[in-house]
Order: structure tokens, then C-alpha cells, then sequence
């Protein structure tokens, strides 16, 4: 039924015989002739058509895995059969963030049921599970902000953030493979409470705290838009390497970084510039992992089936160069199906024509689209770690 499933997808985009002459803006982004079939067969070869994400993933020492509701997990059959198909490990997109886990105001226990039902399903099916987020500025309960406003100061700031992660990463003990500890430090968010009361500090807080709840999983620093080339993505590239400097001069426990991999598909990759942005993690002795892969086509000119090949080519750009650094150690995809795309509630992302984005590896028919086969592609292709 699966493989059945598979080859008509193959069959479909082989195909079509699109035309995909599209113009992208910086680097030197392909393809720019050809059509799908010689695109997908030339430019994307893989190994046996049979073969999973996941089982490719292991073959060169590298992890497969998604992002997951719990919702669309329990209600949609097709969404289970596509994740035990292709997936080695599963992230709760939202269900350990700390906002989803009160369900009552104030500072009480967290209610962990939406995560537990996923872990509980990724242990039936062999599935490792990894932590999203302990720290980010878009899921700080409404209590908190408010606690941080009566009571202001370092301290009692300081010590609503270490209870909080020791408090999480204590109750997920021994069960997730890493934790992002902090999620996007980086980023120009308004509510910046932690780094508005504590600066950079609540970096260093954050991650001891969890360092001590959990020796063995592994911590994560997680960042978006490093991938593209283009002047704020650059910028931030030389920002982020810097933080890490300065935190691992401190001593503070980071272990790998994340680098989400939310692609845009009118941008283009400068190979180069971003090979020495990974050698230079590389050099730092840390891991990389691509926590949030998907191609937003928001701003893509072309019909989908052109839009779809230019995405499949810069994923696989992409990956390329992150997986020729043996410090990479697997992928995981925020948008496994375009059916369930966190694009379709996010307004400011939708297209100006209307039509839905198509970030995903699979369409809304759970049909493999060029992105998978660009996935499939860069794995196979990868050093064996
Ligand atoms: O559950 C309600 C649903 O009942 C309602 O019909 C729908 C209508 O808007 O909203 C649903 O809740 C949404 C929820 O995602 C579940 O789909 C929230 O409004 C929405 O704010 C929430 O967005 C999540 C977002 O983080 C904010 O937490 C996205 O799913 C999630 O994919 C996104 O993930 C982030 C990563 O954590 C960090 N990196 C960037 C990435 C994308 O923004």
C-alpha cells in the first residue's frame, strides 16, 4: 500500500514534464532549464525508490525525523502512516513549549498530557523524541510576564527561569534525546523578557539548569534564518558564531546547535560562505542538527509544479553542504505534509494569490513531492558519519 502509494508519486512528478525556468534571487540557484523528469532523475538520483527518510538516515549514521501536534497525531490516520513510514524521531512542535502545558493561571505544575500522548506513541512505534523549547520568548505564559512585572529584578527573574527548566527537563528525564534549550536568542521579539531583566545571563542560567536536571540529554542552541544569502542572514551568521564564542568561553553547557532550516524559496544559498559557517561550528566541537526543515514559497514566482522543483533544489543545496560536515547529525522536518502546514494559521505567511503554501516533503495528499526526493537525495549522498 505504501510502496504502491510511493511510486505513483514518482510517477506523477516524472510525469508532469514541467517547464522551471525561474529566476531566484542571490547565489547561483539551479535549476534554471530542463523539466521535472530529467530534474528529479538527474539532479536528485536516489537510492532504491522503497527505501525510508528514516532508513537512509541510519545507513549513514544520521537521524530522520518531524515535527508533531498531538491533535493532528490522534485525529489522522494518514498523518501516522506517513510518520511510522519516514520517521526515526519525533518533535512536539508545540506540546512542550511552557504556555501549551497550563492549563490553569499561575505558577502551577505543568500539565504535560498532549506531550506524554506523543511520546507514548513514538514508544509503540521505536520512535526517539526530542524537546522543543524550554526557553523562548513566543511561549512565556501569561503569568509569567506579569510575575516579571510585580515583582521586577534579576533575581526573582532568575529564579522563575531555573525552576522552570529544571522543572521541565527533571519530568522528561532520561526520555528525550536532546532538549532546545534556548529557541532563538537571536531574534528581535518584542517580549524579550529574559534578555531585557537579564541579558545575555539567562542563557548561561538556562542551560546549567538543565545541564543538572539532565546530564545525558543533549542541549541544544537553537537559531532561525542562518541559511540564506542575504545581508540579514549574514549578519546574524557572524552574530550567532559570536554568541557561541562567548558562551563557550564561559563554560556554559551547549553541545550542539539547531539551525531550524525554515527555507525561503525566493532566496538563494552561497555555498561557500555557508560551508565555513559550519566549519567554523565544526571547529567549536559542536553538533549541528537541522531542527525545522521546510521551503516557504510565500515569495516564489511560477506555477506549483515550478515553485515545488526550485524549493526540492534549494533544499538539497541546503542539506549538501550542512551534511558534508560529519558534525551534523540528523533532520528533522517542521512541515512533513503540506496538508498540515503551521503556514495555513500563520496569515503574514500566506501567499498574496491565495493559494496555500506548499512547504512540505509530501503535498496534501501525503504524495511524495520533490522536496522528499531532494531529502532522500542529500542523504544518500552524504559522508557516512
Ligand atoms: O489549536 C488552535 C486551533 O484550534 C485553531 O483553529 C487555530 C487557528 O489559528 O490555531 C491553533 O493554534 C495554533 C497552534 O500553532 C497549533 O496549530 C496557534 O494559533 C499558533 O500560534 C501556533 O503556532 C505555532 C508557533 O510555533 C507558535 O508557537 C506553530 O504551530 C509552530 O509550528 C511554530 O513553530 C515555531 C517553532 O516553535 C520555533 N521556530 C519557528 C517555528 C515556526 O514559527
Amino acid at each position: 500500500m505504501v510502496e504502491e502509494h510511493m511510486k505513483s508519486s514518482r510517477r506523477r512528478f516524472l510525469g508532469t514534464g514541467a517547464a522551471f525556468a525561474v529566476g531566484l534571487a542571490g547565489g547561483d540557484p539551479s535549476p534554471v532549464s530542463g523539466d521535472s523528469r530529467s530534474f528529479l532523475e538527474n539532479e536528485l538520483p536516489i537510492k532504491a525508490e522503497s527505501l525510508s527518510l528514516r532508513d537512509r538516515a541510519i545507513a549513514k549514521g544520521l537521524f530522520f525525523g518531524a515535527a508533531v501536534d498531538a491533535p493532528i497525531l490522534r485525529a489522522d490516520s494518514r498523518f501516522r502512516s506517513a510518520i511510522e513510514a519516514d520517521c526515526g524521531m519525533l518533535v512536539p512542535g508545540n506540546a512542550l513549549k511552557w504556555n501549551w502545558t497550563q492549563t490553569v493561571g499561575g505558577d502551577h505544575p505543568p500539565d504535560f498530557t498532549l506531550a506524554e500522548s506523543i511520546y507514548a506513541y513514538a514508544k509503540r512505534h521505536g520512535l526517539k523524541m526530542r524537546g522543543h523549547t524550554l526557553v523562548w520568548h513566543n511561549s512565556i505564559p501569561s503569568w509569567v510576564g506579569r510575575a516579571l512585572i510585580d515583582t521586577p529584578g534579576f533575581n526573582s527573574a532568575a529564579s522563575i527561569l531555573v525552576k522552570h527548566v529544571n522543572e521541565f527537563v527533571s519530568a522528561w528525564k532520561g526520555r528525550l534525546e536532546h532538549w532546545d534549550v534556548v529557541n532563538e536568542p537571536l531574534s528581535s521579539g518584542k517580549d524579550f523578557y529574559w534578555r531585557d531583566i537579564l541579558g545575555e545571563q539567562y542563557i548561561d542560567l538556562a542551560f546549567h539548569a538543565a545541564k543538572e536536571a539532565d546530564p545525558k540529554a543533549k542541549l541544544v542552541l537553537n537559531q532561525d534564518l542562518l541559511e540564506l544569502d542575504d545581508s540579514y542572514q549574514r549578519t546574524l551568521r557572524r552574530r550567532f558564531l559570536s554568541l557561541l564564542e562567548r558562551l563557550l568561553r564561559r563554560g556554559v553547557p551547549v553541545e550542539a546547535v539547531g539551525i531550524e532550516g525554515h527555507l525561503f524559496g525566493h532566496l538563494g544559498i552561497d555555498d561557500r560562505e555557508l560551508d565555513a559557517f559550519f566549519g567554523e561550528i565544526e571547529g567549536m566541537g559542536l553538533e549541528v542538527l537541522i531542527t525545522e526543515l521546510d521551503v516557504w514559497d510565500g515569495g516564489m514566482r511560477g506555477d506549483s509544479a515550478t515553485r515545488d522543483l526550485n524549493s526540492a533544489s534549494l533544499v538539497k543545496r541546503f542539506l549538501d553542504v550542512s551534511l558534508s560536515h560529519k558534525n551534523c547529525i540528523g533532520i528533522l522536518a517542521w512541515t512533513l505534509t503540506d496538508l498540515h502546514s503551521w503556514y495555513h494559521h500563520t496569515p503574514d505567511k500566506w501567499r498574496r494569490d491565495g493559494v496555500p503554501n506548499r512547504a512540505g516533503l509530501l503535498d496534501e495528499n501525503y504524495l511524495r513531492k520533490p522536496i522528499w526526493y531532494a531529502v532522500a537525495s542529500a542523504i544518500d549522498s552524504a559522508v557516512m558519519r
